[in-house]
């Protein structure tokens, strides 16, 4: 096999072997192909696409390119949940949680937020103290002893996805829907979970913008998860507004909180409420939808999916006193309210201008080395569908630095529209694939 071959057959559309793949893969982590033949290759994928066994023959050398973490030590049935990335969207702090509580095992492995999206280890180490880097023995045993931990995905998760993705970054590459499902399902199979609930996001602020793309994305994830032995179920859920009300760390940490104290806003409720029943249901503790539902909602009443919060944070060196007295949690200088100069409804809250402003401010990456400022952010008081007054508060901005609030404030602007007519809530749940 040469890798010149390999390029050739899929720049004109012919589908390539399980050998040729893994060849192809195997030769671009070792750098005996070099980048500049992977880099063709993915460009020529992003054109050409992959059936469903090229896909599952490329997440395969993906995962076999790193070790498959070893969760035999845990009992039950392990269950995951990933988001393809979205905008005030800290489901996985509210979700997990609940779910935990209702005896469901998760050890999961998180990442870090990259350009307009959030990341889960970020918002953990908002909390002082935190440690998101544990062994794998760690790992298990607070699994074990508390029903659920949050890390950070080990150096040998997946090296073929590290190098994959540098390429895909730079070669304008990322949004192909084969490329996104390898990437994560390669992961999500690595992470040696039993079950797995995607929640694939549809609109403005995701990658897939419209739904017929999106369907495809999670009909080759949920096949690849199957194929793979994992029971696998995608949520289609709406990313034109940011999901929840808070971008940014510190923020968001206080929003999952407070949805786990019965206080959150219920386009996030709504949708953790859908993806933590379909994890209940898939690791065997409910057996229907509604079962599930009242299962979540009995612990987010009860308050043990707050407490459930609290042991995991505990045991991996948080303070749990942030959880409560949130003025423990980095907090910015500059606090900045965006009001409304006239009635309105809002009519659209574009989420990936929003997460890029967000990130302009300190909260998120613009590279993978940036550095980032846990305290930044900014917290959306009126979501689409809503009435504003005159005088009232739009965009709460929460800045440490004048001249770049400064600089994001007419961008914010932009992102919101208005309307004098009366604007319908749009559609959270789009589409089940299972
Ligand atoms: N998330 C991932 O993990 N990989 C992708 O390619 C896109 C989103
Ligand atoms: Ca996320």
């Amino acid at each position: 096999i040469r890798a010149v071959d390999v390029i050739r057959k899929k720049r004109d559309g012919v589908p390539l072997g399980d050998d040729e793949i893994d060849y192809f893969l195997k030769g671009c982590c070792s750098g005996d192909i070099p980048d500049y033949q992977t880099a063709a290759f993915l460009m020529a994928t992003y054109f050409r696409g992959m059936n469903e066994k090229e896909v599952f023959s490329l997440t395969d050398s993906m995962v076999r390119s790193g070790k498959v973490v070893d969760l035999s030590g845990i009992k039950g049935t392990k269950v995951d949940k990933h988001s393809t990335g979205g905008v005030a969207d800290t489901t996985t702090l509210v979700v997990c949680p609940l779910v935990a509580s209702c005896g469901a095992p998760i050890a999961k492995m998180s990442g870090r937020g990259l350009g307009h999206t959030g990341g889960t280890l970020d918002k953990l180490e908002a909390i002082p103290g935190m440690k998101v880097s544990l062994t794998l023995d760690e790992f298990v045993n607070i699994v074990n002893s508390v029903g659920i931990s949050i890390i950070s995905q080990t150096d040998d998760l997946v090296p073929a996805d590290k190098k994959l993705y540098s390429l895909r970054d730079v070669t304008a590459t990322v949004d192909s829907i084969p490329l996104i499902a390898s990437s994560v399902m390669s992961k999500k199979i690595a992470g040696g979970s039993d079950v797995i609930v995607l929640d694939v996001k549809v609109g403005k602020g995701a990658f897939m913008k419209d739904l017929k793309d999106a369907m495809t994305l999670a009909k080759m994830m949920v096949n690849i998860g199957e194929t793979s032995g994992r029971r696998t179920v995608a949520v289609l859920t709406d990313m034109n507004q940011p999901l929840g009300r808070a971008i940014g760390n510190s923020l968001e940490v206080i929003e999952a909180c407070e949805a786990l104290k019965g206080r959150g806003p219920s386009e996030l409720m709504e949708v953790c409420l859908a993806l933590g029943s379909y994890m209940l249901i898939l690791a065997g503790i409910a057996q229907s939808f509604d079962i599930a539902s009242k299962l979540l909602q009995d612990a987010l009443v009860s308050g043990r999916g707050m407490d459930k919060l609290k042991e995991m944070v505990k045991a991996q060196g948080g303070d749990i006193n942030a959880l409560e007295d949130y003025s423990l949690l980095p907090q910015a200088k500059i606090k900045y309210e965006l009001k409304a100069q006239e009635d309105f409804y809002i009519s659209e809250l574009d989420a990936e201008k929003l997460g890029l402003c967000a990130m302009k401010l300190g909260a998120g990456r613009a590279k993978k080395e940036d550095k980032i400022d846990l305290a930044v952010g900014m917290v959306i008081n009126k979501k689409v569908g809503d009435y504003v007054s005159s005088g009232e508060s739009v965009v709460t901005i929460h800045g440490n630095d004048e001249r770049l609030v400064e600089e994001v404030l007419p961008e914010i602007k932009s992102a919101v529209k208005t309307s004098k007519q009366k604007v319908a809530k749009g559609k959270l749940i789009h589409a089940v694939v299972q």
